[in-house]
């Protein structure tokens, strides 16, 4: 497998609105980061529980401070599509074994789109972005990433990725496994029903026809999956800074997120 890291090369800063206009303090606050990151460049680490909302914090941290974001969910997700489509996992079950050796033949890119002003992913210069975010990939996706070997090449991957540090990662064990170093971790949570609802109101607005229920059930199955896999569950590094955003808008979440980066680049 290999990743075309066309996203190391551009950079692009990724600007999200929240829909709130940041006050006084927290605007000094971004100003001073932005000076404090432009000399030391971090890495920031951000787990948790599935539709936490871990993406949109991430991207939104990293268009601040000019940083790569890096969605390692949509990594396995793109490996889970590659192998529903080659029949490798369905119905019938998971043919682990030709899993592994089909690894080499996956090719994960994420590129930029700047009408969209994001990056998307590719599978095998195929653009996945949609397909990756389905409920069917989410049935699956628990399956492929409780596998040894596609997790180590994952972790080999992002690594790789985060080499020149400047980057915000979001998954499951990027404090705990991938970057253990790095300087930011993050372990963010929200209650199943609030988590659950997000996910709803994402795929009907995306055009999906989704029941609340096997949203909400899929969702748990998730959460149970992520936490009893044998190789890197789900875990607060013990490091970590745990942020519950069930009752946070984004506005806020960002309010919070300056002053810690403020704080932990002030003092290191
Ligand atoms: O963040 P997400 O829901 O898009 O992630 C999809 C799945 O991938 C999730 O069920 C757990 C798995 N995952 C993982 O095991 N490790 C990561 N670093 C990221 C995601």
């Amino acid at each position: 497998m290999s990743f075309v890291c066309t996203l190391c090369t551009l950079r692009l800063k990724i600007s999200l609105k929240t829909g709130k206009k940041y006050n006084d303090k927290s605007r000094s606050t971004r100003e001073n980061i932005s000076k404090l990151t432009m000399n030391k460049k971090i890495i920031i680490a951000i787990d948790g529980y599935s539709s936490c909302g871990k993406s949109t914090f991430a991207k939104a941290i990293a268009g601040e401070l000019n940083y790569l974001y890096i969605d390692s969910g949509a990594m396995y997700r793109t490996v889970t599509l590659y192998c529903m489509r080659a029949g490798l996992i369905g119905k019938e079950g998971v043919r682990t074994a030709a899993i592994i050796s089909s690894l080499p033949d996956i090719n994960i890119n994420f590129i930029y789109n700047p009408d969209l002003g994001k990056y998307e992913t590719f599978l095998n210069s195929a653009n996945v972005e949609k397909e990756i975010r389905g409920i069917e990939v989410s049935a699956y996706v628990s399956r492929i990433s409780q596998i040894a070997e596609v997790r180590t090449r994952m972790v080999e991957l992002q690594r790789q990725i985060g080499i020149f540090k400047g980057i915000v990662m979001d998954g499951r064990d990027i404090g705990t496994v991938v970057f253990p170093d790095a300087e930011i971790k993050i372990f963010m949570t929200a209650s199943v029903d609030i988590r659950a609802k997000r996910r709803f109101d994402e795929l009907i607005a995306k055009g999906e026809k989704v029941d609340f229920e096997e949203v909400k059930i899929n969702i748990i199955a998730r959460d149970i999956a992520d936490e009893n896999r044998d190789i890197s569950p789900l875990r607060r590094a013990e490091d970590a800074i745990v942020l519950d955003n069930s009752r946070m808008t984004v506005a806020q979440q960002m309010e919070w997120v300056h002053d810690l980066i403020h704080r932990k680049l002030h003092d290191s």
